[in-house]
């Protein structure tokens, strides 16, 4: 997989007067079944986060209040992403490097997961990233 798969993938939104409504089923809107729901939020003006890759791991990441940035290096090439709408998610394929900044105030970032946590399918040093993603 490469950064090519990494997307932005449109949710389903259903309108309405009283407010919008979005819904996310594992396989069907997604390209994973969902394991795990995480979200970083409190997040201090000035924080980064993320600066590691994963070796089996598919996500999804959505902004559901505020907005950041995502960058996305599989290696080869870098993709910056601005997430900023609750109907978007970024789909990032397993060894995807990801950097988060840039949170607005109130920001909320919500990562759908395939698997559970596993400090073990972490890539957290980039030298290590890079060798990795050579000798496959
Ligand atoms: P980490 O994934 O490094 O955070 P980020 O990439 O958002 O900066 O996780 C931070 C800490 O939280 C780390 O000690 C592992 C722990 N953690 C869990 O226990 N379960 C989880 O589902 C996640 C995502 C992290």
């Amino acid at each position: 997989m490469t950064i090519a798969d990494c997307r932005i993938l449109q949710l389903p939104k259903i309108s309405d007067v009283r407010g919008n409504l979005t819904f996310i089923e594992g396989g069907n809107h997604i390209p994973f079944d969902i394991a795990r729901v995480y979200f970083l939020y409190d997040i201090p003006g000035g924080a980064d986060r993320g600066s590691h890759a994963h070796r089996k791991l598919h996500q999804l990441m959505i902004s559901t209040s505020g907005s950041f940035d995502v960058i996305l290096d599989d290696g080869m090439e870098k993709k910056q992403f601005h997430l900023n709408r609750s109907f978007q998610g970024l789909y990032i394929s397993p060894m995807t490097w990801r950097y988060l900044d840039n949170f607005s105030s109130g920001a909320v970032c919500t990562v759908l997961a395939s698997e559970v946590y596993d400090e073990s399918d972490y890539i957290r040093d980039y030298n290590v990233f890079l060798s990795e993603v050579e000798s496959r």
